[in-house]
C-alpha cells in the first residue's frame, strides 16, 4: 500500500531542501576550480565586477589572439564560470 500523499509530498519537501542546504553551504564549482578563482574575482563581487572580469579575460584568451590550445581551454572555463556565476 503506498503511503499517504500528505506524507510522500513531505518526503519530497525535506529531500529537496535537504538538496538545497547541500548544494548551497559548498562553494560553486566549475568542474575542479572554483568559478569565482577562474574569473579572478571574490564571492562578494557583484554582477558589473563579474561581467568586467569576464570580459577582461575573454579578450585575453580569446583563440583569435591567442593560439596557445591552453588559452583556449581557459577561455572555454571563463566562459563556463561566467554562464555559472551569472545565473546565481
Ligand atoms: C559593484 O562594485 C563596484 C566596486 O565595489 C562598484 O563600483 C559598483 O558600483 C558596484 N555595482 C553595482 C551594480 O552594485
Amino acid at each position: 500500500m503506498a503511503p499517504p500523499a500528505a506524507i510522500r509530498w513531505f518526503a519530497v519537501v525535506s529531500a529537496l531542501m535537504l538538496f538545497h542546504l547541500i548544494t548551497t553551504s559548498t562553494a560553486i564549482y566549475c568542474d575542479e576550480d572554483d568559478c569565482y578563482d577562474l574569473l579572478g574575482v571574490t564571492q562578494s563581487a557583484n554582477t558589473s565586477e563579474i561581467k568586467k572580469a569576464y570580459y577582461k579575460l575573454s579578450l585575453k584568451h580569446h583563440p583569435d589572439k591567442n593560439p596557445d590550445p591552453e588559452s583556449k581551454k581557459l577561455f572555454v572555463k571563463v566562459a563556463n564560470a561566467y554562464e555559472v556565476l551569472g545565473i546565481m
